[in-house]
């Protein structure tokens, strides 16, 4: 499919499905390389809705141990990030001295991945990263640091593999821009 339609708003395909697995080899030989002599444990902590996709698939790509956390955050309505906070589901184990990754789907304004990780270092961890499938450097001006960015992208909104517009839409297999 070339052209989407959701909400009488018209996207075309951006990021391919196979295009989308490349990206996912990219980030997982940077995480293994990063992880593989870490000898404490390691705490992927995917945020929820978006990244539950993008989770999954990174997941089967790496080869060292760790635990995987879920949390949920709202922050984003329509297509407008909202700026504010809500943590719905929070973390439900112990992450003092421990490795975390945090596993999010795109970064924008950034303010979702900044307030949560400020949440993160307040339970003193061993050490705190960043993983994003996508990212857009024109709206957040590198005010958060990115450790591992799958791609970066203009400032346009997408939906598709896990991304929503109000809730739809998260089941494409590939990543769709929209048109204007
Ligand atoms: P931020 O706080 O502005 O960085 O927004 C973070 C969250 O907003 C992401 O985790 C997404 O859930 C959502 N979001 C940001 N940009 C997009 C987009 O282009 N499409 C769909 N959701 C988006």
């Amino acid at each position: 499919m070339e052209i989407v339609t959701y909400f009488d708003k018209v996207f075309s395909l951006f990021i391919s499905k196979d295009e989308i697995n490349e990206i996912l080899n990219k980030l997982a030989l940077e995480v293994n390389k990063t992880y593989q002599d870490v000898n404490e444990d390691v705490i992927l902590v995917s945020i929820l809705d978006g990244s539950f996709i993008f989770m999954a698939d990174l997941v089967r790509k790496l080869d060292f141990e760790f635990d995987i956390e879920f949390v949920k955050i709202r922050s984003y309505e329509g297509m407008e990030s909202t700026g504010d906070f809500e943590l719905l589901l929070n973390l439900q184990i112990e992450i003092e001295g421990k490795h975390i990754l945090i596993i999010e789907d795109i970064v924008d304004t950034g303010l979702t991945i900044e307030k949560f990780i400020d949440k993160v270092k307040e339970m003193n961890p061993a050490s705190v990263k960043v993983c994003s499938l996508l990212s857009k450097p024109e709206v957040h001006n590198d005010i958060i640091n990115i450790d591992f960015v799958g791609r970066e992208i203009p400032p346009a909104f997408v939906i598709g593999y896990g991304l929503d517009i109000d809730g739809k839409a998260r089941n494409l297999d590939g990543i769709y821009q929209l048109e204007i």
